[in-house]
């Protein structure tokens, strides 16, 4: 009873940040499966949206090469796992079209196009590139596809006329460059050839990993979609607490508490979370009783999509079929909006 008027009460939020007429586009670099923090940071958003608005997921992995070409076989193969991903929490290819970045060739004109419009300093000084530099210790030898790749996901959004983009809030500055670019297109077209989009951020903050730091799928610190019911039971026990709350008659911390961060997330009783947060802080609670809670939590939302994601897994031609169909209705979307943007440039229609 609880559970649905809360996945409602959330449901309805996002809705109600988005009208029939928005269009939606958002996308993942296929480096790994996907994980709760996709989920909760966007995955629920896409799920809420979809059948109200036009929807485009993109599985970037263009994107994904241009810090990864080492591994290019490793994004290949990435890339139906993310959409297996994406079917197994129940993204409907009838109503969600779910494309591959590389098929469409537009993109990539788009991108030539838009760099001319873009200087270095400008991308030198996003701040989610400068700080996805000094993760992946490039210095000074930047790939120039990763320097740009702002500019690639400019033309991703654009390429849909895309008004609206669920993202978690590291891609706040892609949105904010991408509608820079847009000014200067419609400027060059002397006519508004391209909308501008906003983004649409998930109500709860970030999700940590296990351990507190940001989650990644190398660091291993995250929990997959498709975890399993073991795999679940190690992740919770690693969860980092209060190291303070030593005995569970102790006054434990709530904020940084990982347990807690997920509780929030994704227990579907708010209200009894509500209740255990000023048990904890009072003293009187201990961690274990938290992390059992948590477990079933996290059980009960992930078994469903571990059982359809095997079941999928089987017909690989089905997942592929979903590709190539989602990428060709894409193609035709994309190269319509490429004749637009190639006129701004007084380039032949
Ligand atoms: N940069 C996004 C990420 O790392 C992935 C992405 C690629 C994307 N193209 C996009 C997101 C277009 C939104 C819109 O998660």
């Amino acid at each position: 009873m609880s559970a649905n008027i809360l996945a409602h009460s959330r449901a309805d939020e996002r809705r109600s940040q988005a009208d029939a007429t928005d269009v939606i586009l958002t996308g993942d670099r296929p480096t790994g499966s996907l994980h709760l923090g996709h989920y909760a940071g966007s995955l629920r958003s896409r799920l809420a949206l979809q059948g109200q608005c036009t929807q485009t997921l993109l599985i970037a992995d263009l994107q994904a090469l241009t810090d990864s070409s080492g591994r290019a076989t490793h994004v290949a193969r990435h890339v139906p796992e993310v959409a297996l991903d994406y079917l197994a929490v129940g993204i409907d290819p009838a109503q969600t079209t779910i494309a591959v970045q590389s098929r469409l060739s537009a993109l990539a004109e788009l991108t030539v196009l838009y760099l001319n419009l873009v200087t270095v300093a400008r991308l030198e000084r996003n701040p989610t590139v400068k700080a996805e530099v000094e993760v992946r210790g490039f210095e000074r030898d930047i790939p120039a596809g990763f320097l740009c790749y702002p500019v690639s996901q400019a033309a991703d959004i654009t390429a849909f006329r895309a008004t609206l983009v669920p993202v978690g809030d590291d891609q706040l500055p892609m949105i904010e460059q991408t509608n820079e670019i847009v000014r200067r297109v419609n400027r060059l077209a002397g006519a508004s050839v391209l909308p501008e989009c906003r983004a649409l951020l998930s109500s709860t903050p970030r999700l940590p990993g296990v351990d507190g730091r940001k989650a990644s799928k190398s660091v291993g610190n995250a929990i997959p979609l498709s975890a399993t019911t073991d795999e679940i039971r190690r992740l919770v026990l690693a969860m980092y607490t209060d190291p303070g709350h030593v005995r569970a008659s102790d006054p434990g911390r709530v904020e940084g508490n990982v347990v807690f961060a997920y509780l929030d997330a994704f227990d579907p009783d708010p209200t009894t979370v509500c209740d255990l947060k000023e048990r904890y802080r009072g003293g009187g609670l201990g961690d274990m009783v938290l992390k059992r809670r948590l477990e079933g939590v996290l059980e009960a939302l992930v078994a469903p999509i571990r059982a359809r994601r095997a079941e999928l897994a089987r017909d690989r031609a089905y997942v592929m079929d979903v590709l190539r169909a989602g990428s060709e209705r894409a193609n035709a979307t994309t190269e319509a909006v490429l004749r637009d943007v190639r006129g701004a440039f007084a380039l032949d229609a």
